[in-house]
């Protein structure tokens, strides 16, 4: 599993990212990334600011994806990911602690607020931070996958009142579909259960 850690950069960190997807055969995950990181941009100018880190995170937070399927649970093993039991069910959820390792060990990331928002991407956590919403939702709102149009377009809407308001649109649509979703994390729940009181 070395092979994913080995990738040598160069110290342009844009070029190196579409090469780490490009070597490892994976042009959609790299045009997936861009864009995320082109919502992530709206959302800037749509408040005028964004944390300071969200496009690094943005750039990093599917990383995780050029590891094959067959390879993740081995991946995760060697390089001491904790697999929970509902992590087991659905393997591919795991992307996004792989993602927090490459990001550390191929491309230096130090920054515990940024490896925490790849980190989360995918699910969230109870009491996220600002940058760990942002990255959430530019990845949510760059989906094309057929069925989530309409998922998409409310959290645009929810947008328009704040951060929050719109990743609590997502969060509680997960709960509202909990019995035929193939996972519903844990750490999505929680979030779900902070943001309904939060707000
Ligand atoms: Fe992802
Ligand atoms: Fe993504």
């Amino acid at each position: 599993m070395e092979k994913y850690l080995n990738f040598k950069t160069t110290g342009d960190f844009q070029k190196d990212i579409e090469s780490y997807f490009l070597v490892y055969d994976k042009l959609d995950k790299y045009e997936h990334t861009l864009d995320v990181v082109r919502e992530l941009h709206n959302i800037e100018k749509q408040f005028g600011s964004i944390e300071q880190g969200s496009e690094i995170a943005c750039y990093c937070h599917d990383l995780g994806r050029v590891v094959d399927k067959e390879e993740i649970v081995e991946f995760c093993i060697e390089n001491n990911i904790e697999i929970t039991d509902e992590e087991k069910q659905m393997p591919s959820i795991l992307h996004q602690k792989i993602s927090r390792i490459i990001a550390e060990t191929v491309f230096k990331i130090r920054d515990e607020n940024i490896l925490n928002a790849i980190r989360y991407h995918a699910t969230s956590r109870r009491q996220p931070s600002k940058m760990e919403i942002e990255v959430l939702l530019a990845d949510k709102l760059s989906w094309k996958e057929e069925g989530y149009e309409k998922l998409v377009k409310e959290i645009r809407e929810a947008l328009k009142h704040s951060r929050e308001k719109a990743i609590l649109y997502y969060l509680t649509d997960l709960e509202l579909n909990k019995e035929t979703l193939p996972l519903y994390h844990k750490d999505s729940r929680e979030a779900y259960e902070y943001f309904k009181q939060e707000i």
